[in-house]
């Protein structure tokens, strides 16, 4: 957690136009900018960033927030990642709860690794473009060969690492520590104690972190010697581990999320080639079977995965056990073949962008029914394998998690298999329990709970009520929260956050009173005391919170709209921050409509609508109580408790008298 000044500090420093530049090319309009919104596909503006409200909101897909929240969501990071990476755009010290001293080691330690193959990645790709001989061989490859243009060497950041032991020889006269050059897997120490390069004389691909971090590197040998190893890659260190790490999910991520779509390729070079044809949503796994690590990295994105595969059949055989984990991972997943002879690096040379989607989009078929017809084909060959082929398509079905998607591809596989539907479904439900039961299963979740990222602490600012309320107060602390109450609740928010601290004017009443002096009454003290008296709460726990900060925030003196309005954008916690940036933003079509606010703008008839939300948010109230004393109600008959059904039929007839009067006062209204 991250301390409150080390926030504050981070927010005003950190200007909002100058974070959201640095992602989409903002236009000035008037005191705002306007830019195509990140988070969804336009061709006209809609993204609107406000500096002077320190926030940014999108009228096409709704996406609002402030300077944190852009940065969680467009670069996919939690709220504390965010700031971090806010504090380290801004050079600010952030500023930690109590680390132990071990923490704190190994902290210094991954940014001395991470600094070390930092330096390691600009030394490989100055010596591709500077250094005549790299030059010549490296980029000659990469451009002639290969077909990257420089645009794309420069993206992906690729280098060249020359002969002999440059790269230690550098790093450690720059000053890095020898200890982190073999920590990183830059160098590997020789018998007589001195250190050797890992990488020399091969084209360099860095792998990097999902925040963009250097923390790897694969090297092509350009040479045709079938007894050098093609690849050679950094091996695991404390800032990589294989098995977490995706190549191109970097540079996929926005593209990913934004079209909901992965395709999984299998080298560098096809992520490469895919980007440079204008498909970004592309990662690979690197020649290694997936692992259930690299499925979740994919699922912070999308749960929609196709699969490309070069079409020999000895490649698809050995990436199928791959893809059943997929499935258990309850991912959607899709199948597409490449011609004969094409890879997806060979296919993205020929092709336009717009030709490689219509040809996946045309070739992609179901994981399921790809198996089926993989499989079929040899039974085909083999007939006396049936059996063994129809086990084998139950325990690939058995895998999936959803129960109805299972039924789906049961019903799809009897009818193709000519069989009885229940027997393959009871196949299945066996095999399914099988699973459940086994140990791997159990395991699987134990892993997904450890990888679940840990809820963001947020803090605790309602005091706690003591446990004994008064008797009203007891009534409705029973409430569970519930939708029906939302809409109403956020309303009573609108209000409260737009117009607090605006006078309600009461034009009816002064109409008939005209002796009677006016009321001068805010819309939040108003609120507050129509609440108070009838011992009510917002029960919708997000809106509660908001409702209690607004009065907190108040008592501290603050009775200026917009800097209550700030404060709260501001709190920290991305939660509130979103609420209210909504709320301040979205144009306010909820409850209330008879004004024609073009005509009449709302602050003039705070008096009529404020009173009404209110009354409303009472009657739902009453609803909402009757409903609950209802099932207790039930729930007293079947215990037989003559006395608690006595004390509640009472409080039904009060809530039934309530709820006659809320309706009778709205129809007045
Ligand atoms: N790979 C590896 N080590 C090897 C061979 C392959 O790590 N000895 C990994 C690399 O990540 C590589 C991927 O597997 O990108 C796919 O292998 P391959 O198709 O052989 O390599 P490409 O990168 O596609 O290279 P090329 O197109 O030049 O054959
Ligand atoms: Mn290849």
């Amino acid at each position: 957690m991250i301390d409150r000044a080390t926030v504050d500090r981070i927010l005003d420093t950190a200007a909002i136009a100058d974070v959201i530049g640095g992602f989409v090319s903002l236009r000035r309009r008037g005191g705002n900018f306007v830019a195509c919104c990140p988070f969804h596909n336009e061709k006209t503006p809609s993204f609107s960033v406000s500096p002077s409200k320190g926030i940014f909101k999108c009228f096409g897909c709704g996406k609002s927030g402030n300077v944190v929240t852009f940065i969680m969501e467009h670069e996919h990071l939690s709220y504390t990642e965010a700031l971090k990476f806010l504090a380290r755009k801004y050079g600010i010290e952030v500023h930690e709860k109590e680390e132990t001293a071990e923490e704190i080691a190994q902290r210094q330690r991954n940014e001395s690794l991470w600094a070390v193959s930092e330096f390691a990645a600009q030394f490989f790709a100055e010596t591709l473009f500077n250094d005549p001989m790299s030059r010549s061989v490296g980029l000659t490859y990469l451009r002639d060969n290969r077909g990257f243009s420089e645009q794309t060497i420069q993206k992906f950041g690729l280098g060249f690492a020359p002969s002999g032991n440059q790269l230690t020889e550098k790093a450690l006269a720059a000053g890095y520590k020898a200890e982190y050059l073999t920590g990183a897997g830059l160098a590997i120490e020789r018998n007589n104690n001195t250190l050797a390069d890992r990488f020399y004389e091969r084209v360099i691909f860095p792998i990097h972190s999902l925040s963009g971090r250097v923390i790897a590197f694969g090297g092509r040998t350009l040479r045709t010697d079938k007894s050098l190893a093609k690849y050679v890659n950094s091996p695991e260190t404390e800032i990589y581990k294989k098995s977490h790490s995706l190549y191109g999910l970097f540079q996929a991520k926005n593209a990913i999320s934004r079209l909901d779509k992965c395709y999984l390729v299998e080298g560098y070079t096809d992520v490469i080639s895919f980007h440079q044809a204008g498909i970004e949503n592309v990662v690979a796994s690197s020649g290694t079977s997936l692992t259930s690590g690299q499925i979740r990295l994919i699922k912070r994105f999308t749960n929609k995965v196709t699969v490309l595969y070069d079409g020999d059949a000895a490649g698809i055989k050995a990436s199928i056990r791959g893809i059943d984990m997929l499935l258990e991972e309850g991912m959607e997943i899709k199948v597409a073949l490449f011609p004969d002879g094409d890879d997806p690096d060979s296919f993205a040379h020929k092709h336009t962008a717009e030709e490689i989607e219509n040809f996946l989009h045309n070739s992609e078929q179901d994981f399921i029914s790809f198996k089926y017809d993989l499989l079929s084909a040899e039974m085909a060959k083999d007939p006396m394998r049936r059996a063994e082929f129809i086990h084998e398509i139950i325990r690939t079905i058995s895998l999936i998690p959803d129960q109805i998607a299972r039924t789906v591809y049961a019903e799809e596989c009897a009818n193709r298999l000519g069989m009885k539907q229940d027997i393959l479904t009871n196949g299945i439900n066996k095999a399914r329990k099988q699973y459940v039961e086994s140990g791997l299963y159990q395991q699987k979740q134990a892993q997904q709970q450890a990888q679940e990222p840990v809820s963001q602490p947020t803090w605790d600012l309602v005091p706690h009520l003591p446990a004994e309320q008064p008797t009203r107060k007891a009534a409705s602390a029973r409430l569970q929260p519930t939708p029906i109450m939302e809409p109403i609740e956020k309303e009573i928010l609108y209000y409260l956050i737009r117009f607090g601290e605006n006078i309600l004017h009461f034009e009816e009443e002064q109409k008939y009173n005209a002796e009677q002096p006016v009321q001068r009454i805010t819309v939040a003290e108003y609120i507050a005391a129509e609440l108070t008296n009838d011992g009510l709460e917002l029960i919708t726990p997000l809106f509660k919170k908001v409702y209690d900060l607004y009065y907190e925030i108040q008592k501290d003196g603050l009775t200026d709209q917009n800097r209550i309005q700030h404060r709260l954008i501001n709190w920290n916690d991305p939660e509130i921050t979103k609420l209210i940036t909504n709320l301040i933003t979205e144009e306010h079509t909820i409850t209330i409509k008879e004004y024609n606010k073009a005509l009449i703008p709302e602050e003039n008839v705070l008096g009529t609508v404020v009173p009404k939300v209110i009354l409303i948010f009472k009657a739902k109230f009453v609803d909402h109580t009757y409903q609950s004393v209802m099932k207790e109600l039930a729930q007293a008959q079947s215990a037989g408790d003559e006395a608690r059904q006595q004390e509640l039929l009472t409080n039904i007839r009060i809530l039934v008298q309530m709820r006659r009067e809320f309706s009778n006062e709205l129809n007045r209204l």
